[in-house]
């Protein structure tokens, strides 16, 4: 584990605006993420922005199987581990690619639409027209019903571009639901809970 977080420091020193984070969300935020979202039922499950795993392991403890779950990562070295990571690969397909690229990805694997997208991106480090082309996609494929999951850092989603981020979920999403914080995440943290 901590051999996890020194490599995601390395990746984060070595490319802030991709990693967007010092150190990988912990369980308990995995946890909160998924708070009152039921997947059992789920057909198909995306992840993005996987890095160490954190979230994939969560989501892996609560699908179904059968279930398609897909995480897609853009780092190579993330994507690369996760490939190799056996508790992973049995239930997950490991895609290293670009969350703005979500609509091929899935159209390639002729998968319509998707249950419950699970987000662990770096959207502050996201210029504008990049959060919108990942969010009109995640929008596009949701399934009438699904869940968009997303979190934000307590406080500093205050700031403007977190406000502006939030205005852009607004756009996307008609209910939009906020958890409690997780105190004890670095940094503390919530999720956004979102439907069409
Ligand atoms: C803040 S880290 C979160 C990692 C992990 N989910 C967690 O919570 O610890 C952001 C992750 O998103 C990945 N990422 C950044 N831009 C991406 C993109 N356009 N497509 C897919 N993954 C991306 C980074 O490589 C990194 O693994």
């Amino acid at each position: 584990m901590l051999s996890a977080k020194v490599k995601f420091l390395g990746e984060y020193l070595a490319n802030p605006g991709l990693i967007g984070a010092v150190a990988p969300s912990g369980s308990a935020l995995a946890a909160r993420m998924l708070d009152g979202i039921s997947l059992t039922q789920a057909k198909t499950v995306v992840e993005l922005g996987p890095g160490t795993g954190v979230f994939t392991r969560e989501i892996m403890k609560r699908i179904p199987d059968p279930c398609r779950f897909l995480a897609i990562e853009k780092n190579p070295l993330f994507a690369e581990e996760l490939q190799k990571s056996e508790d992973l690969t049995a239930l997950t397909e490991i895609i290293e690619g670009d969350a703005g690229d979500l609509g091929p990805l899935l159209q390639e694997r002729n998968l319509e639409e998707v249950d419950v997208v699970i987000s662990g991106l770096p959207w502050a480090a996201f210029p504008g027209p990049l959060q919108e082309q990942v969010l009109n996609q995640v929008s596009e494929k949701l399934s009438p019903k699904g869940y968009f999951v997303t979190f934000a850092y307590g406080g500093i989603h205050l700031l403007p571009k977190a406000r502006a981020f939030r205005k852009e979920l607004e756009k996307h999403f008609s209910k939009i639901s906020k958890t409690k914080t997780v105190w004890r995440n670095l940094p503390p943290a919530f999720a956004y809970q979102c439907r069409k």
